[in-house]
């Protein structure tokens, strides 16, 4: 690297494409596109200081558009640009643009024990509590809340403090029990295999919040899987069969009376960055289309594994929900399924509700700003 400048070990340089080079202090480098330095530049003429929102057209710039000259300046690296704009960058925003937030994410198999928890009070009253726990959600894909009241709404004080549920046509909290009009397999005393809720929603619900009031029957434990843990494993193990799963967009339904909710997209979805970014399964609402034997031939082997994957006790923890514990979980990435249960042995009733993904997110990233420690 041609330095233009160091301190505490960054360093900052233009390549001869009027790129600007940036070494890390941690042997990191990166390289920023001009364009992508100018059109974010963290000036008053370029950004709202109010709204964060930019001023200027970024479309307008010039697609030839240069770093002429970069500089490190106090804490940040002050950049001159062909069109005569100067700005300065905080080696903070600089930092963040290259570390992804993948790499938080803990993958996890059945050696997750005990699985993270919070304490139901702790989330109402204090602000680091609630922070952590949300955390936890973000890394693992689900935290155990206990001490909830063990009644019809007793969820309602957790979720207040994130945001709204998401009603659908079932409503706000609905009923997880077995009951003789059952509209879905959930409402009955069968084993249920692990899936995705609702992928035939659109938005797909983001957060599953499950409470228990009762569940003293014989069975009934819950079943969950880290559906990015095995996604990896297939780009790992079988590539070929990941791809494929990344590819073919099967299509989910659901059909009652009054509803028909239909939407589509591959059991496993990429980000931007290539990274696991959703994954889908649930074998009681998919139907792929009568695509080309050739392509269903490769995905029905693909999907075969996917599913051994998921159901393998090594993918699986295993728990069972007593009164007033909650299990939340991230719907993009857990799957979670219950062994079956004897109705004549007892009684088993949860509560679900859903909150959207932006939502609690959102709730997440506000407290951050002022309680950094999260749960390691
Ligand atoms: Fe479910």
């Amino acid at each position: 690297m041609d330095e233009a400048g160091t301190v505490y070990g960054y360093a900052v340089a233009v390549d001869p494409r009027g790129r600007l080079r940036y070494g890390h202090v941690d042997g990191r480098t990166a390289e920023f596109h001009p364009l992508w330095l100018r059109e974010r530049a963290p000036d008053p003429a370029t950004t709202d200081p109010q709204t964060g929102q930019r001023l200027i057209e970024a479309a307008d710039i010039p697609l030839d558009l240069a770093v002429t000259d970069a500089c490190v300046e106090n804490d940040g690296v002050r950049l001159s640009f062909s069109d005569g704009h100067s700005t300065v960058f905080s080696f903070a925003v600089l930092d963040e643009a290259i570390s992804g937030r993948a790499e938080e994410r803990r993958l996890w198999g059945r050696d997750l024990t005990p699985l993270p928890q919070a304490d139901a009070q702790a989330v109402v009253t204090d602000d680091a509590a609630l922070h952590a726990m949300l955390e936890a959600l973000d890394r693992y894909g689900c935290v155990i809340v206990r001490g909830l009241a063990a009644t019809e709404d007793g969820m309602s004080p957790v979720v207040d403090r994130i945001g709204p549920l998401r009603r659908t046509n079932w409503g706000g909290i609905a009923d997880v029990k077995a009951i003789p009009s059952a509209y879905d397999l959930t409402m009955t005393a069968r084993h249920l295999e692990k899936h995705a809720d609702n992928p035939y929603r659109d938005p797909i619900p983001g957060y599953i919040f499950l409470h228990c009031i009762v569940n003293n029957a014989e069975g009934g434990d819950s079943e969950i899987a880290d559906g990015f843990a095995v996604a990896e494993r297939m780009r790992r193990e079988h590539p070929e069969e990941f791809s494929i799963l990344t590819t073919v967009r099967p299509r989910f339904r659901y059909v009652d009376e009054t509803t028909h909710l239909e939407h589509e997209g591959p059991l496993i979805e990429l980000g931007s960055s290539g990274e696991v970014f959703r994954v889908r399964y649930s074998n009681r609402t998919e139907t792929v289309d009568a695509l080309e034997p050739d392509v269903l031939d490769p995905y029905y082997r693909a999907r075969a594994r996917f599913h051994a994957l998921i159901n393998s006790p090594e993918m699986t923890v295993q728990f069972k929900l007593g009164p007033g514990d909650m299990i939340v979980m991230d719907n993009y990435r857990l799957l979670h399924g219950r062994r079956g249960y004897k109705l004549e042995t007892g009684m088993r009733h949860l509560r679900q509700g859903y909150v959207d993904r932006d939502t609690l997110q959102s709730r997440r990233r506000i407290l951050a700003r002022s309680h950094k420690k999260a749960v390691s």
